[in-house]
């Protein structure tokens, strides 16, 4: 089924200045972007989007962290859009992501991960409408 998912590339990969190389790396797969936009998250923001995360150990380093810099927030659409995606990232920790994908190419560490995606449909609702309203979001 045609899904969307939510994707951030996070303040490692933009201070990087690898945004364009990652966008195409969705685009080569037959994601279409339908939505985006650079923000510099505040931490109340940050903390709401990773709320599920609140009673983690490593909570406040990735808001810290989150908030460190801008970030590019999207929506991909396209055919199960979230798995794929997830596919595209590889594994949270970039030691244990195959070889190819993003973040064994341009993540550091398991904080510094370059970029995030949803990992269900339930949460990519939440997180695509925590972002973006309806009128930001471009049928393709
Ligand atoms: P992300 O997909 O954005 O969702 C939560 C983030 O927390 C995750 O990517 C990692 O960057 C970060 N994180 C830090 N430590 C851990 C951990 N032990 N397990 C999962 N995520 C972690």
């Amino acid at each position: 089924a045609v899904e969307r998912t939510l994707s951030i590339i996070k303040p490692d990969a933009v201070a990087k200045n690898v945004i364009g190389e990652i966008e195409s790396r969705f685009e080569k797969a037959g994601l279409r972007i339908v939505a985006m936009k650079m923000v510099q998250l505040s931490q109340e923001k940050a903390e709401g989007f990773y709320a599920e995360h609140k009673e983690r150990p490593f909570f406040k380093d990735l808001v810290g962290f989150m908030t460190s810099g801008p970030v590019v927030v999207q929506v991909l659409e396209g055919e199960n859009a979230i798995k794929a995606n997830r596919d595209l990232m590889g594994a949270t920790n970039p030691k244990e992501a195959e070889a190819g994908t993003i973040r064994a190419d341009f993540a550091e560490s398991i904080d510094a991960n370059a970029v995030h995606g949803s990992d269900s449909p339930e949460s990519a609702e939440r997180e695509v409408s925590y972002f973006f309203s309806a009128e930001e979001i471009c049928a393709r």
